[in-house]
């Protein structure tokens, strides 16, 4: 069509304006110009897609690893201010390991900040926003929290869930069909299985869009060294960044439009951190040995030195730390695992940032 079009101008205008008032030789010069520049643009055009896409995936980068340096987080204030959370005092009577109810009696509110319009986002939102996603939870028990209580916001009903769940370190996936939303929790004890299961996903060709991941108990209580944990977050580290160039390298050539490749938009990074533990209310005496205001402070310096989060690494980080220790030492009975309140907060978090990156 274009190479026909090209030819009509070429000889069609041409000739008009001859038949008014140029000489031949300056038919002949605009003859070629209109040539050449025509010709230029047929060559040009395919290429105009990938260019497109390139300069659209720079926004995105910060959440996906492919810049950490990018300014797209920075450039937002509000990013910074996701787990400036307000809690209620929880009182809580003596007979509460009779009645786990009164734990979620915990009330909370993101503090107030101009420019930003945090909101509790509602389940139609949340299915609404995540409308075709494929979404990955992997970790350990504190992964499998975040992942019921990210179920609980898309369905309102996980009892059963979490009888499942809870009976043996099983994985779990649950479809949507109406969303056409693909949620998977994966077991993993140690940073490695993560690890593992990022090369699986990446041999398979199978790219997530969004991945939530967190370890770290498992290996203070049963391989209590922190050096070696950080060692298995730099690998980690440098998984999630080859993931990721490929995962982007995929959408390119699709929006050039020469290849598909199936489930191949960029997978966004979370990582959750440990949450403070309270020495006092562990309920074994191999825990209360291990998992020590120490170590947790070691294992907390390794993750800070592996820069596996944001701003110098590729996952933005959901501070479980941080929301824990503001839900407070009432918010927890067995001093690691924390109510659902606490984790209710932590997928608000994520949806906030979803909703302020799309
Ligand atoms: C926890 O609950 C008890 C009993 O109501 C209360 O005395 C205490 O102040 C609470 N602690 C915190 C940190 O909220
Ligand atoms: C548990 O606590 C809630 C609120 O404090 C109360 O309404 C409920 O009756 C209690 N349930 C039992 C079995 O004690
Ligand atoms: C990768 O593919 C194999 C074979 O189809 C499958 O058994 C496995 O579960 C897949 N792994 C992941 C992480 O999707
Ligand atoms: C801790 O792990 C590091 C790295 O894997 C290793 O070099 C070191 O010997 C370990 N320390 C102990 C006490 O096992
Ligand atoms: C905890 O760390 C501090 C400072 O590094 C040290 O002085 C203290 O002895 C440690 N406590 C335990 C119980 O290891």
């Amino acid at each position: 069509m274009a190479g026909l079009l090209a030819a009509a101008i070429v000889v069609f205008v041409p000739i008009g304006m001859a038949g008014w008032h140029l000489t031949r030789n300056r038919l002949l010069f605009f003859g070629a110009a209109f040539f050449i520049t025509l010709a230029i643009l047929v060559h040009v055009m395919p290429y105009i897609p990938s260019v497109l896409a390139v300069l659209s995936l720079h926004p995105r980068s910060i959440a996906t690893g492919l810049d950490p340096q990018s300014t797209f987080l920075k450039s937002n204030g509000c990013f910074s201010h996701l787990h400036s959370i307000n809690w209620e005092k929880l009182h809580l009577s003596p007979n509460v390991m009779e009645n786990r109810s009164q734990l979620s009696a915990a009330r909370w509110s993101w503090i107030p900040r101009k420019g930003c319009n945090f909101q509790i986002i509602s389940r139609s939102d949340s299915l609404q926003l995540l409308k075709g996603a494929r979404i990955i939870v992997a970790g350990d028990s504190q992964a499998r929290f975040f992942f019921v209580s990210f179920l609980e916001l898309l369905t309102g009903n996980v009892e059963e869930i979490k009888l499942k769940l809870f009976k043996y370190h099983s994985n779990y996936d649950y479809t949507i069909h109406k969303q056409q939303i693909k949620v998977d929790y994966v077991w993993a004890s140690y940073t490695s299985d993560i690890t593992r299961l990022l090369l699986e996903l990446h041999t398979n060709k199978t790219y997530p869009d969004i991945i939530i991941m967190g370890a770290g108990l498992w290996h203070m209580l049963h391989v209590a060294n922190a050096s070696s944990y950080g060692y298995s977050l730099q690998r980690l580290r440098r998984t999630v960044f080859s993931l990721s160039r490929v995962a982007s390298f995929s959408e390119h050539v699709i929006l050039g439009g020469t290849e598909v490749i199936e489930n191949s938009a960029i997978p966004r990074f979370f990582w959750l951190n440990m949450p403070t533990l309270i020495p006092s209310l562990l309920n074994s005496e191999l825990k209360r040995q291990r998992m020590t205001t120490n170590a947790t402070a070691l294992y907390a310096k390794e993750l800070l030195k592996s820069a596996l989060t944001y701003p110098k690494g590729p996952c933005f980080m959901i501070d479980l730390e941080i929301l824990s220790q503001g839900c407070g030492p009432n918010c927890t009975l067995d001093g690691m695992h924390y109510d659902y309140v606490m984790y209710n907060v932590a997928v608000q978090i994520l949806m906030n940032f979803l909703l302020m990156s799309s």
